[in-house]
């Protein structure tokens, strides 16, 4: 099979010209990027591609079973390339969240999960990955429908990350262990890494399943039990995952997946006695809210990752072209709607007038589109919620005296269409510079020297992650440590290994997530001391 392509890897393409027939099946249109060729086209936008994935899963999954929520209810899940309802989901609430709860909680103190042999959990998250990678399709297509994605984004760099990070995870199941440590009396002692119990996990609507799998892996790796409440907007490829889960061998209880809102669904399992640990992704605000209910609760450990307005810095002796592309990329990706986008552009003065030009004509380029058709980078939005947002932040640019380049615009008049939006004369005093927008809106920045452009890109309440564009090693060494983010792409951008640690400073977050360094989330170290008796050593 072929290897995982990199988020980045979408990089390449924006450049290329030839046109994609991706893993459709006559369903996906074939055309290529000349039919949508420019955000001014809206053509594309007037007759959505129906989907022909049918939406099998619609109930709470409870102790392994489908079920209809406590209170009957139900709430819409929508398409964003019209608005329209895509499917009526049901509605979890505090109850659910109990009874979901009940079934991890018997699951852990029951077992089989936690009972199984660490090689059997292995197993299961190996064939899980290998059913992802086997419906594919139907996976990548819900992602698309439901959230508003370009579909081989879905299909061809997400899903493959997705069932290479749960292989990742599955990898260590086997290899967690404690050590046995030297005495200062003649003592036996050890350390025990043991599971933590029942994780609460709430994630958001921007990668609905690569969130699934970031939260899922680790905590099934590490033998606990799990209840998920999915984001209210995209509540549909979770359910579908899970399915899969199940089909791998996972004992029913292990996994409880609740749709539903957040001060409702969410809140109840952030604030739940019986829950050992949780982890949150969302806005920075939200963050707050759980961390406060579970220290109101049970003191449950937290991790967070949350918001960020990261810089990309391009130096002086940048690539133009490069940079231009690399910085475009670094926040234009799915729509702008990612927690590290590179959200404030710092160009070197000397570079600054060519760089704005290319960007500029780089994002009137940008194909947008209904996110089916093949070759489209960008899709709609998420939500009217998040449109309205997104154009609130576009009026305030122009109104705090930044320079609307191009953009700044709805596309079509139904679903949630941005044009591809470029500010100049940005300064950090600016809305557009210091609050997350999370869509299409670049705001490019000027800088003099490494000093001052190092001291601007860490004023903020942020600090998730960095890009850095330049040739000479001494600044970039200079810059990577100067940054205080928990990740610095130097040259790249959006490298997301699953082996590679990712997590803020600040207010970004608090922990990290994927690679080694998540296992310690989910796991408590157990000291303990046995006396020896006349010991050979100690
Ligand atoms: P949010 O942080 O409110 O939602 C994220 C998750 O938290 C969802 O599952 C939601 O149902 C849940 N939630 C909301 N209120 C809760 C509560 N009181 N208790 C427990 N759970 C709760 O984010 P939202 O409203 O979807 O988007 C707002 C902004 O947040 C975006 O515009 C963006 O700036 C930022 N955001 C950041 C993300 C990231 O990846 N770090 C992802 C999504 C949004
Ligand atoms: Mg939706």
């Amino acid at each position: 099979m072929a290897a995982a392509l990199r988020i980045s890897s979408l990089l390449s393409r924006s450049l290329a010209s030839s046109t994609y027939s991706l893993l459709s099946n006559g369903r996906i249109c074939g055309a290529g990027r000349s039919v949508v060729c420019s955000y001014t086209t809206a053509a594309a936008l007037e007759k959505p591609i129906t989907p022909s994935v049918k939406v099998s899963y619609t109930k709470l999954l409870i102790n392994g079973d489908y079920v209809d929520s406590a209170s009957g209810k139900t709430f819409p899940t929508y398409d964003p390339r019209t608005g329209d309802v895509i499917a009526h989901v049901a509605e979890g609430d505090a109850e659910d969240i109990n009874r979901a709860v009940s079934a991890a909680r018997k699951a852990f103190d029951e077992g089989p999960w936690p009972k199984m042999t660490a090689y059997e959990r292995s197993r299961v998250l190996f064939q899980f990955a290998d059913l992802i990678d086997q419906h594919t399709e139907e996976l990548a297509t819900l992602e698309t429908w439901d959230n508003g994605k370009p579909y081989e984004q879905a299909a061809k760099v997400e899903l493959p990350m997705i069932s290479r990070l749960i292989r990742y995870y599955a990898g260590w199941a086997d290899k967690i262990h404690g050590l046995t440590v030297p005495a200062d009396s003649p003592h036996l002692v050890q350390t025990i890494h043991e599971p933590i119990g029942v994780a609460g996990q709430i994630i958001p609507w921007n990668f609905p399943l690569l969130m699934f799998a970031w939260k899922v892996a680790p905590a099934l790796a590490c033998g606990n039990t799990v209840v998920i409440k999915t984001a209210e907007q995209t509540p549909l490829s979770a359910l579908y995952a899970a399915k899969l889960l199940h089909e791998a061998g996972l004992p029913a209880g292990v996994v409880n997946v609740v749709s539903g809102y957040g001060p409702t669904a969410g809140a109840a399992l952030a604030s739940h006695m019986q829950v050992d640990k949780l982890a949150f992704t969302g806005s920075t605000e939200t963050g707050k809210i759980v961390l406060q209910l579970a220290a109101k609760s049970n003191l449950k450990p937290v991790t967070l990752e949350l918001g960020g307005k990261s810089p990309f810095i391009v130096c002086k002796d940048a690539d133009v072209d490069k940079a231009v592309e690399l910085a475009h990329f670094a926040l234009f990706f799915n729509q702008g709607q990612c927690c590290c986008a590179g959200s404030r552009t710092y160009v070197h003065e000397s570079v600054y007038d060519e760089f704005l030009e290319k960007a500029k004509a780089r994002a009137l380029k940008r194909s947008v589109g209904d996110p089916f058709v093949a070759g489209i980078e960008q899709g709609p939005q998420i939500d009217s919620e998040q449109f309205e947002k997104i154009m609130k932040y576009i009026r305030s640019g122009v109104e705090s005296g930044a320079t609307l380049e191009t953009g700044g615009e709805r596309i079509g008049d139904k679903g949630y269409y941005i044009q591809p939006t470029v500010f100049s004369n940005v300064n950090e005093d600016m809305l557009i510079a210091k609050d997350e927008i999370f869509g299409p809106v670049q705001s490019v920045l000027k800088f003099k020297d490494i000093k001052e452009v190092i001291r601007r890109a860490n004023t903020t309440s942020y600090g998730l992650a960095a890009g850095v564009f330049t040739q000479d090693i001494d600044t970039a060494n200079t810059l990577t440590r100067a940054l205080k983010v928990g990740t610095v792409w130097v040259n790249c951008y959006d490298v997301f290994d699953a082996a590679i640690p990712f997590g803020g400073y600040k207010m970004s977050g608090q922990g990290r997530e994927k690679g080694i360094h998540c296992l310690t989330n989910y796991l408590q170290v157990k000291a303990v001391v046995t006396p020896l008796k006349d010991p050979a050593w100690i």
